[in-house]
């Protein structure tokens, strides 16, 4: 497990002196992310390329000896608590079922780590965080990454990012009932600090791609959230798996441009764009990762820009707001380029811009977003940051 320098642990730490008395045992921290290209391509055993992020979910914690877990969300202003053996009991919810609230993914993260064989021992300790809800930066991953740091700190259990990101995964789509690709969770376990990673989704390799120098990475938050996400995700889930069917191979991974076009008279208009898009995509993030290698960050970009066209037209998963956003940020001066990020329909844009323009870009951009729809953004310029670790409050004091 990564040791990783403290700051905006501090507020944890802080709460955990006023809720609970004394110091914490040990603070952890899991990344957000922002992907950089490679969307909807996870669970088509593609390609992605994320990096983590310099928000995160932090917890100060301390070992109990009574198999519960007692949190205080700091942001939230909400106290919660539920016993090991309960969870382990009662199982995850039917399937179809989504559970509500932040409580949740700890639950369904002790749970999906007991399942493993995992022995866990319980804690209390305050939640705070800088990540975004619900704005496509991963709240979500790191949440259930922070807590099985936690579960990893006051067990002693061995920490391998790669099996704890597949259960953050599993308590998500087990527990929460949300039906997500690994992308997330692997990038904040596994994140490297001014890296992003090129993660290949079906064998869960990863490669670590050094950031271009002078290239900076701005987050563009429209500040729009469309409900009905979850059920627009699992329809394009499943009209990937019908095409890789209709194909006979196990993922559109398989499939090539090449194919593609040789068979496209097989599919509806539909299906064919859908399945365009995560080819192409999958195409261009294999290109991306070498393009940022070698420091060509004006590559990037265009390849950026050309992953939004296709999320926009063949994918179906942008948004006004967003086509808004990318452009205000194409328009101003330094910019390689620009695309919507995450799931898509509301939440964040992601620019890449030479350093000397970031700040002006982020300033710009949301002036004349604002301007033009009424909604107020936000702009974070932000670094690549290491995934999911933890540090000994000895230090942080
Ligand atoms: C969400 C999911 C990820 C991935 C992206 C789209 O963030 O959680 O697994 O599918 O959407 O690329």
């Amino acid at each position: 497990m990564s040791r990783i320098a403290m700051d905006s642990g501090a507020t944890v730490r802080q709460a955990f002196l006023e809720r609970f008395g004394g110091l914490p045992d040990v603070v952890v921290r899991a990344p957000g992310r922002v992907n950089l290209i490679g969307e909807h391509t996870d669970y088509n055993d593609g390609f992605v390329l994320p990096m983590a992020i310099d928000r995160a979910v932090w917890i100060a914690l301390r070992a109990t000896s009574d198999g519960h877990v007692r949190v205080h969300g700091v942001d939230v202003e909400e106290e919660g608590e539920f016993s090991l053996s309960a969870v382990s009991d009662a199982g995850p919810p039917a399937p179809g079922t989504v559970s509500q609230g932040w409580l949740e993914y700890l639950k369904g993260t002790a749970w999906a780590l007991m399942d493993a064989g995992h022995e866990l021992s319980g804690w209390e300790g305050t939640v705070a965080g800088d990540v975004p809800m619900a704005a496509g930066l991963s709240s979500s991953a790191a949440l259930e990454l922070a807590t099985a740091c936690a579960f990893a700190q006051v067990g002693d259990l061995p920490w391998d990012p790669v099996a704890m990101a597949l259960l953050g995964q599993r308590a998500e789509n087990r527990w929460v009932g949300v039906n997500c690709g690994i992308m997330d969770q692997m990038i904040s376990a596994c994140g490297r600090a001014d890296h992003a990673l090129l993660l290949d989704c079906r064998t869960l390799v990863g490669q670590h791609v050094p950031l271009p120098q002078d290239t900076s990475v701005i987050i563009l938050d429209t500040n729009t959230r469309r409900g009905l996400v979850d059920s627009a995700y699992n329809e394009r889930r499943s009209q990937c798996e019908s095409v890789s069917a209709h194909f006979g191979v196990e993922a559109l991974r398989d499939v090539t441009s090449a194919e593609l076009a040789r068979r496209a008279g097989e599919l509806d208009d539909l299906a064919l764009r859908r399945a365009r898009h995560v080819i192409t995509e999958n195409e261009r993030t294999v290109e991306a990762a070498d393009v940022l290698a070698t420091g060509n960050a004006r590559h990037m970009g265009e390849l950026m820009n050309a992953s939004h066209t296709s999320l926009r037209d063949d994918f179906e998963v942008s948004s006004e707001a967003l086509d808004v956003i990318v452009e205000c940020a194409r328009q101003s001066a330094g910019c390689h380029g620009a695309r919507m990020t995450g799931a898509g329909f509301g939440g964040c844009a992601v620019a890449l811009a030479e350093t000397a323009a970031a700040a002006e870009l982020a300033r710009s951009a949301t002036a004349k977003y604002r301007k033009v729809t009424g909604h107020t953004p936000q702009a974070y310029v932000c670094t690549a940051t290491d995934g999911a670790g933890s540090a000994p409050s000895g230090r942080l004091t």
